[in-house]
């Protein structure tokens, strides 16, 4: 099978065949090993690999599936496996657009080209864009810890991150009894047990549906949305950061407003 000839994969490869990598893209004009969506990776095994590459891609995702995305691919990794994104970085494209040496017009239509995609064909247009607290977040709600991101020439964000855990994925690797199966979903995903209409609905559900059609269902609903929206945690800060000193006088403002605290 050629989706698990190598355990590291390229999605969205479009001329750049990685050997080694089992190269996947929607276009088979682009030579990849196999003809897929990135959204929905359906014949490849679940925590089998140990690395994804997705470089340029994330961009040509609609804005309302870059988590549907992120999942999959988190669904396709095995825990610890490496995960790298290049995209575009939409702070970086602002500086650049604004920056006295890109005034030219051959410059700016490159950098506008940069945000909205060469748009030669179908796939080739830009759908969504980041911004590093963004990418950041949705790279955290999708089981991910970033370790590194640095700034591509000035306009595309590279991140390196590990996958932690599998969202609830496992379950579908268990042979567990329907119902079983709904509630441990329920507690993995919503940390909650499913009311009886909600056990009914889901376990009548699974005739016609897929168990991993119910894990994506309930990790893109709006009451997962809403719980990691409450937890997420501050996210360091590594492109455009402020300057030293407005550093300085931050910190400088923070120890004297902490200073005078107790006397008021
Ligand atoms: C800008 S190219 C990047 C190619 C390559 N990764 C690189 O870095 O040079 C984007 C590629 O993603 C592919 N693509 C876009 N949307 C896709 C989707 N939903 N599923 C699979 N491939 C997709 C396009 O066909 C195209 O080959």
């Amino acid at each position: 099978m050629k989706e698990q000839a190598h355990k590291r994969l390229n999605v969205g490869c479009g001329f750049d065949y990685r050997p080694g990598y089992v190269n996947v893209d929607m276009h088979q004009r682009h030579g990849p090993d196999v003809v897929a969506d990135v959204l929905d990776l359906a014949t490849f095994p679940s925590g089998f690999y140990e690395e994804l590459v997705a470089q340029d891609v994330l961009e040509h995702v609609a804005r309302s599936d870059v988590r549907r995305a992120l999942f999959e691919w988190n669904r396709v990794l095995a825990v610890g496996g490496q995960i790298f994104v290049r995209t575009t970085e939409l702070g970086g494209l602002v500086r650049a657009l604004e920056a006295p040496e890109h005034q030219g017009i051959y410059d700016q239509e490159r950098l506008i080209q940069n945000v909205f995609g060469t748009q030669a064909y179908q796939g080739d247009f830009h759908l969504s864009g980041f911004t590093e607290p963004l990418f950041r977040f949705y790279m955290w709600e999708a089981g991910f810890e970033v370790s590194s991101i640095t700034l591509h020439q000035g306009v595309f964000l590279d991140a390196h991150a590990r996958k932690l855990n599998d969202l609830g994925f496992e379950l579908d690797r268990a042979d567990t009894p329907a119902p079983a199966f709904v509630s441990q979903l329920f507690r993995a995903v919503l940390g909650r047990e499913p009311n009886p209409e909600e056990l009914r609905q889901e376990t009548a559900a699974l005739d016609g549906t897929s168990r991993r059609s119910l894990i994506m269902k309930l990790l893109l609903s709006d009451e997962r949305k809403e719980i990691m929206a409450r937890r997420v945690p501050p996210f360091p800060r590594a492109l455009h950061r402020p300057g030293l000193l407005r550093r300085v006088a931050r910190r400088a403002k923070r120890l004297v407003k902490a200073a005078v605290a107790p006397l008021r």
